[in-house]
C-alpha cells in the first residue's frame, strides 16, 4: 500500500516545549486558565466523540446535515484539486467532501494538518485504502503557526470544521484568518464552519449535559496535565462549569476548586494553589452571526461566497475565495 508523505513542522519535542510555556502562563495567571488543546489525549479525543452524539451537542450533526447537502455544490463552485483539512476533523465529513470532489471529477489531493504525527499516520492510512490514487500528503503542525509551506495541488479548498475557529479569541482569530489567506493564491477558497449566537438555555445545555459527559471530558484536563507535567491534581476536587458569556458571545469551560486545592507540577518545578470556588478556565467556545464572520474574512482578504446554514439555523458553513 503507498504510504502517507508527511512533512513535519513541530516534533513532539516542539510540542510539548509550546505546552510547557503555556502551562505556566497560565497556572500562574491571575485567572487562571490552560489551553483547550491539552483535551485530546486518547481518553479525551474518545470523549469528545460521545458528546458528539449526545442529544444536546448538536453542532456537529447540523454541521453534517449541511455537508450532506452542499459538497457537490461546493465541489462545483472550487473545481478544487485539494483538499487541505485542519485539524484532525471527523473522517466522516472530510469523505463527504472527497466523495462530492471525486463525484466532480477534480480531486487529486489531500492533505490532512495535524498536530499529533499518530493521528495523522492513521487517519492518512485510511483515506489511501478508501480512495485509491488519491495523493495524501500530511502536515504535522499546528493551524495557528505551521501553515507556511502548504502542499497541494491548487486550486486547493482549505476546510476548517467543526466551530474550532471558536477556541481562538478575536484575536488569534485574525492572525489565523490572515495566515490562511497568506498561504493561498487569489481565487482559492476557506471552508469554515462556525456555530452560532442561539438561545443561551441550548448553548449550555450543549456544553453540560444530563449524563455528565462534557463534565468528565473537562476534567480529563486534569489527568492530562498530570501525566505530561508530572503534576498531582485530584480531578475529583473540581466541579464542571459551562456559562454563557453574553458580552464575549462565547462560551466559556471552567473547572471550579469544591475545595482549597493544592497541586505540585513537578516538570514546571511549581506549586499552584486554588482557593475554593476559584476558577480555572479550560476552554472558550465563540459562537458567531453571519456579520462577523463576513466582517473578519474581509479583513484577512477573503470574499464571502456562499453562506449555509442547517434548516433550524443552529450552524453555519462559509465557502470564501481569497481575494487577489
Ligand atoms: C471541537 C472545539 C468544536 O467547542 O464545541 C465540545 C469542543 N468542548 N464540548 C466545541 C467541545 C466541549 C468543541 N470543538
Amino acid at each position: 500500500m503507498t504510504e502517507p508523505v508527511l512533512d513535519v513542522h513541530l516534533t513532539p519535542e516542539d510540542a510539548a516545549i509550546a505546552l510547557r510555556a503555556e502551562a505556566r502562563a497560565g497556572l500562574t495567571a491571575r485567572s487562571k486558565w490552560v489551553s483547550p488543546k491539552w483535551f485530546y489525549d486518547a481518553v479525551g479525543s474518545e470523549l469528545f466523540e460521545e458528546i458528539t452524539r449526545l442529544p444536546e451537542y448538536y453542532p456537529t450533526r447540523a454541521e453534517r446535515e449541511i455537508l450532506v447537502a452542499r459538497a457537490a455544490e461546493i465541489a462545483s463552485l472550487t473545481d478544487a484539486h485539494s483538499l487541505v483539512e485542519l485539524g484532525s476533523g471527523s473522517s466522516e465529513k472530510t469523505r463527504l467532501l472527497l466523495d462530492a470532489l471525486r463525484a466532480h471529477g477534480t480531486l487529486r489531493e489531500f492533505v490532512p494538518l495535524d498536530v499529533s504525527p499518530s493521528a495523522l499516520t492513521e487517519a492518512a492510512r485510511a483515506i489511501i485504502a478508501a480512495y485509491p490514487g488519491l495523493r495524501v500528503h500530511g502536515v504535522v503542525g499546528d493551524f495557528t503557526e505551521h501553515l507556511g509551506l502548504l502542499p497541494g495541488a491548487p486550486p486547493r479548498v482549505v476546510a476548517f470544521l467543526g466551530g474550532t475557529i471558536g477556541n481562538l479569541i478575536p484575536e488569534e482569530r485574525d492572525k489565523f484568518f490572515a495566515s490562511v489567506r497568506e498561504v493561498l493564491n487569489a481565487g482559492e477558497w476557506l471552508l469554515l464552519g462556525t456555530d452560532l449566537v442561539k438561545d443561551p438555555d441550548v448553548l449550555v445545555r450543549a456544553y453540560d449535559d444530563a449524563q455528565g459527559v462534557t463534565a468528565e471530558f473537562n476534567r480529563n484536563v486534569l489527568r492530562v496535565i498530570n501525566r505530561e507535567l508530572d503534576a498531582d491534581f485530584d480531578p475529583s476536587d473540581f466541579e464542571h462549569v459551562a456559562l454563557w458569556n453574553a458580552e464575549e458571545e462565547w462560551i466559556e469551560m471552567r473547572l471550579r476548586a469544591l475545595r482549597p486545592v493544592k497541586a505540585h507540577v513537578a516538570a514546571l518545578s511549581l506549586d499552584v494553589d486554588f482557593a475554593e470556588g476559584e476558577e480555572l478556565r479550560t476552554e472558550v467556545s465563540a459562537k458567531f452571526r453571519r456579520e462577523t464572520v463576513d466582517r473578519e474574512l474581509t479583513a484577512a482578504g477573503f470574499a464571502l461566497h456562499r453562506w449555509w446554514t442547517d434548516p433550524a439555523g443552529r450552524f453555519a458553513l462559509t465557502l470564501a475565495r481569497a481575494l487577489p
